[in-house]
């Protein structure tokens, strides 16, 4: 073979190796703030271009942006709400417009709205169902034929280990977070024919604004319960979700990655 064809080639090998999410687009829900922010981060680093989408965090959101832009990858900011489906679906005509068709949508969006059952409101209920199941609902809606005709397309789905070991005041939020685990599976089965995954990623304690908002006593209690005897960072959630987008993880599908410091062990 021609030796101009093979260095060719060995750069290719070595750029994809260096930046395997190169020529993939994938869209964060939630990546302004927290752990969807350091995934967006993390697949841009590995090459990928980024759709930062937000709900109200706009500098923040450009502030992602721009970091992208910085190194491997490219980003473009996408405002949305989640749990408006017509919103979603004309984020889902402006992503396409900038990058194309879509690989990797990583349903991340979420937020609490903590209280005891017997005092939590119906709206409470629907607020905290709406955003993290809903939301995925909406998302997923937008970008599934993208998905499912990509070559190597992703659903990565960010789940809770709430979802799995219940939580006290959180009844709306487990629920909606096993939902989520469900909603994975299920889109598993429907996707695999077309060589395409769904999996999904279950945090432990995180620290994000989300558990900051916990009071601090009961912070150094769910510390006790969890054998690394910390929170995550959320960069460590993220190279977790980074590899489930990857073509490294073509047949893993279906499964939950729990990243939570060892509370099963
Ligand atoms: N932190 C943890 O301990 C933990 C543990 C397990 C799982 N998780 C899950 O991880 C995900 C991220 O949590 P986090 O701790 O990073 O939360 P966070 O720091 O509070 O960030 C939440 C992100 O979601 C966005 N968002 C909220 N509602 C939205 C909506 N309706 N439409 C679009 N975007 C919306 C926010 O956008 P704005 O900035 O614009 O408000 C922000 O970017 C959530 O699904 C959460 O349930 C977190």
């Amino acid at each position: 073979m021609n030796s101009k064809i093979v260095q060719h080639a060995a750069t290719t090998e070595a750029q994809q190796r260096a930046n395997p999410l190169d020529g993939k687009t994938c869209v964060v829900t939630g990546s302004s703030r927290g752990i969807g922010r350091e995934i967006a981060l993390e697949l841009g680093r590995h090459g990928a271009s980024v759709a930062v989408n937000y709900l109200s965090s706009a500098d923040a959101a450009h502030e992602v942006v721009d970091r992208i832009d910085a190194g491997a990858g490219e980003a473009v900011v996408a405002q949305a709400d989640v749990t408006d489906r017509s919103d979603v679906d004309d984020l889902a005509a402006r992503v396409r417009e900038s990058f194309g068709s879509v690989d990797v949508l990583v349903n991340n969006a979420g937020i609490t709205a903590d209280r005891r059952f017997d005092e939590m409101s119906r709206e409470e209920w629907d607020r905290v169902v709406d955003t993290n199941l809903g939301g995925a609902f909406n998302a997923t809606k937008a970008f599934y034929d993208d998905i499912r005709e990509a070559d190597h397309g992703r659903l990565v789905n960010v789940a809770s280990v709430v979802g799995f070991t219940g939580n006290y005041g959180q009844s709306n939020y487990a629920a909606a977070k096993s939902g989520l685990v469900g909603f994975t599976r299920a889109l598993a089965h429907e996707l695999a024919p077309h060589g395409a995954t769904a999996n999904a990623v279950a945090p432990g304690y995180t620290r994000t604004d989300m558990v900051d908002d916990v009071r601090e006593d009961i912070q150094e209690r769910i510390r006790e319960r969890i054998p690394l005897r910390r929170f995550a960072d959320a960069e460590e959630i993220a190279p977790v979700v980074r590899f489930l987008a990857s073509d490294a993880a073509d047949y893993l599908t279906g499964e939950v990655v729990n990243v939570n410091g060892g509370m099963y062990a």
